[in-house]
Formats: C-alpha cells, structure tokens, sequence
C-alpha cells in the first residue's frame, strides 16, 4: 500500500521547484501526493526565510500541524527548504512535535531519514553542497495539467547582498549540466507544457565548461529556445550588476523567448546600493535599462524594491521614487525591510528606520507603483498582443485567461480548447492587475 504526502510550499519559485523534486524522490519510496493533510503519512512544509513574517506564518503553520498529529500521532512532521537550513536543530526544541528538519541540498536522503524515524528517532540534515543540482531527478509536476512549468538551471548565491539570507540557506552557487536542461525541457514540451521559467537566484551567472566550450546563460537561452518555436521561454531572477548587452540582444533578437525582464533594484540611491553590497550604482541600473529599451522597446520591465534599509534617508527614499518613475516599471514586489540574524547588514548596521517610517515609505513605493502599473495597463488599450492560453478566467468560466509575452495577465471571452493555445488578443479594457480584451482571427 501506497503511503500518503503532504506538502506545503512557501517562499520563491525555487521552492515551488524543489517540492517537485522532492515528490519525485519519494515516489520514488512510494509516497503519494494527497491534498488533505489529515490522510497524510507524511506532513511536509517547504518552507522560506526571507523576511521575518514569511517565518512567522510557517510557525502558525506547524500549529495546525500540531492538531493533526495529535489525532493521527503516527503522522510525520517535516519542516524542509530554507528556514529549516537557517534555524536547524533549533526547530526541534522549540515544536516538539517536529520529527525531520531537512535544508535544501538533502532532498535525495529524505527516505532513509524518514525510515530512521519508524524507529522513533528526530533527524535533520543541513548539509550545504558545493555539487547537488539534482540534475538526474525528474520533477515531479505538482500542476500537471499545467500549461507553464520551472526548470532550476542552478542552485545557491555568491552574492552575498547584505540584507540577503540566501547565500546562507542555498550555499554556493553551481550551474547544472545544460544537457539535462534541454531534455527537460523536450519532455515538458511533448507532455503539453508551452511555457518554461529557467529560475536561479542569479542567473546571468549560469556558466557550464564543456571540453570545448564555456557555455554563458544567453547561450544556454538560445539552445532551450531551439527545443521548440512554440515554447515560450521565461527566466527569474538577473542581477543587474551583469546584465550583459549579450543577454538583452540574445532576448531581442530569439521570437520565443518573451520580452520581460524582471530586474531588482532594491533602491534608487547609490549610497543604499553600496551598504546593500549590490555592486552597482544607480547610473549603471539606469544605463541597463536604457540598453533594454533600446533593444527591447516593448519589453516588460518589473523588480523589487526594499523600503527603509539601514540609515535611509528620506533624500534616498526620494531617489527610490524617482528612479521607479524614470523607469516606469511595470509591476513590483515591494517589501519592508526585515533584519535576518547572521547576514552582514545584521551584524555591521542598526536595523535604525522605526517601523512607522518604513510602513510610510513602502506605502508611498505602493502608491506610485500602482499608478506606474495602471498607466502602463492605459498605453496598451488598442494593441493586439499574443497570448499564451493558460485556462478558464477564475471570475467568469465564459472567459479565458493567459498571459502577454510582457507577463501581463490577459482575460478574454473564449472557450476551454484554447487552452495552450497562442491567440492574438487586442485589448479593450483594463482593470488594476489584468487586462481585458476580445480574441482576433488569425
Ligand atoms: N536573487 C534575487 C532575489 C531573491 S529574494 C535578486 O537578487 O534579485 C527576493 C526579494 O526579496 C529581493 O529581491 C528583495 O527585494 C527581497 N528581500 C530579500 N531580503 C530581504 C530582507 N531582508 N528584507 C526585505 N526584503 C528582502
Ligand atoms: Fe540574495 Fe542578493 Fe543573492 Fe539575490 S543576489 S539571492 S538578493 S544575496
Ligand atoms: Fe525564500 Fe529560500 Fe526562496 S529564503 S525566497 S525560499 S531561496
């Protein structure tokens, strides 16, 4: 008989990513995926450190774990991914009822540390990598009857931005072998996906020496662009700091990699940038998107921006709105600085902004981002955009929705077949978030 797992998963698409790997290794055990968390064998949490209250809500999550396992006291509790690396053994006093804490390189272990608790036992294993990238491991899709699918293309971050616990859940940053990338994504294709995000926390860093060649990440986009001309083609996330002339063009000039370029910023001051440890200035920001445009005129352009960093002053705040307008993006994610233990800002800077403040500056990035967004929404009524078809509107299941290649949510009256389809759409409306519009015969 088969056994039952649960999973949660919070935190950034790579985490998505690895909850797939991880139901493959335990199909592999014969687990199978339930949705309901009282059938479950196993409970697993997937969990994210990144800000203070991404960890707040997976400890409110380990409570109602708690419940079930009261009932079911057989039930396993895991608490997996990048708080589990962060906080370690530390999980165990605190929430007795946590039987496995396993960071993100020790996925493929999971069986036999599960085994090891049949006999009674707690387990954790933490183990950073220089290696792993699980690239023989074939996800397991969680939507599988999905449209758009993440491949990881490498694992980790050397960036060490000051604010950043990345560098100290993921560990060091490997590239995986381009040929298992390119089989993956063969087989995503024939099994009907049409979209694939290549996700890494940087990665313009991407680089695979072969015995005759060094090959960079434009490279390996243009190989993957090749697998199909119907594969539409997304990366998260680049750094701006080596956002090269090579990556905008390769990007200009391959039809099927989409026109969107999701690039951080962090904040609009040169100043704040340094103590971020970025390694780039507000000039050279603005220069890369100069050379975007210019390549890419109608490319989408999205990042996210963090308010009240350390000794930010209400001058640098100004510089963030500023250089927000000058760009005109057309989304972000906005965040709240969140002090996390252990990183260089934690140790060499006060956490100084009072939260009032910082609430108030984030409110004002908010505000802006919302009228850049619906200013951005307004230019594009009356244009025809090719859409991917993802699936039914939620709101309404006469309509249909998919996504422009700029990465803008498209809704329009149109029926179930379409589904994975390329439609021409022009827009004739447009709410704060999606655009609306009626479908074109091609
Ligand atoms: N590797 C990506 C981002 C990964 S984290 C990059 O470098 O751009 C996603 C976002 O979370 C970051 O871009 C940043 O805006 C935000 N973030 C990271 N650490 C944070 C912190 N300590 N407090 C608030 N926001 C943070
Ligand atoms: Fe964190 Fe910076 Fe690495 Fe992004 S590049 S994951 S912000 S250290
Ligand atoms: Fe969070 Fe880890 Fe991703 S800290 S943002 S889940 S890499």
């Amino acid at each position: 008989m088969s056994k039952k797992l649960y999973i949660e998963t919070y935190g950034c698409q790579m985490n998505f990513s690895d909850s797939e790997i991880i139901a493959s290794v335990m199909s592999g055990d014969e687990y199978e995926l339930t949705e309901s968390m009282e059938d479950a064998h196993v409970i697993l949490v997937n969990t994210c450190a990144i800000r203070e209250n991404a960890e707040r809500r997976v400890f409110g999550r380990i409570q109602e774990f708690r419940r079930v396992k009261r009932k079911n006291p057989d039930t396993v509790i895991g608490v997996v991914g990048c708080m589990a690396e962060r906080l370690k053994e530390d999980i165990f006093r605190e929430y007795q009822e946590v039987d496995l804490i396993a960071g993100p390189d020790s996925y493929r272990h999971l069986p036999e540390m599960l085994d090891g608790i049949r006999e009674g036992q707690q387990m954790a294993n933490v183990i950073l990598s220089r290696e792993e990238t699980y690239d023989n491991i074939e996800p397991v899709r969680l939507d599988s009857k999905g449209i758009s699918a993440f491949i990881s293309i490498m694992r980790g971050c050397d960036n060490y931005c000051s604010y950043c616990v990345v560098p100290y859940t993921r560990g060091r940053e490997r590239s995986r072998n381009p040929e298992t990338i390119k089989e993956e994504a063969h087989r995503l294709f024939e099994q009907g996906y049409r979209e694939i995000t290549l996700l890494g926390q940087n990665v313009n860093s991407y680089k695979w020496q072969t015995n005759s060649e060094l090959i960079d990440f434009p490279d390996l986009l243009k190989q993957i662009s090749a697998v199909n001309p119907k594969l539409r083609l997304r990366f998260a996330t680049s750094n701006p700091k080596d956002l090269s002339d090579k990556l905008i063009q390769t990007i200009a000039y391959t039809p099927n990699i989409a026109n969107a370029i999701h690039l951080p910023v962090q904040s609009g001051s040169t100043e704040v940038l340094n103590r971020m440890n970025r390694k780039y200035t507000r000039a050279w920001y603005l220069n890369r998107i100069e050379s975007i445009k210019k390549h890419i005129p109608d490319a989408g352009i999205t990042t996210d921006i963090i308010a009240g960093f350390c000794r930010e002053t209400e001058e640098d705040h100004k510089q963030t709105l500023s250089l927000m307008r000058t760009v005109d993006y057309d989304f972000a994610f906005m965040f709240k600085y969140s002090e996390r233990p252990g990183t260089i800002a934690a140790k060499r800077f006060k956490d100084d902004i009072p939260d009032d403040v910082k609430s108030r500056r984030l409110q004002e990035i908010i505000s802006l981002q919302q009228r850049l967004s619906e200013q951005s929404n307004k230019r594009d009524l009356n244009k025809t955009f090719t859409i991917l078809v993802e699936g039914p509107s939620k709101k309404d299941i006469k309509k249909m929705r998919g996504r422009n290649e700029q990465n803008k949510v498209v809704v329009f009256p149109g029926t179930k077949d379409l589904k994975g389809q390329y439609v021409k759409v022009k827009v004739t409306d447009y709410t704060s978030a999606t655009l609306l519009g009626v479908k074109q015969d091609s």
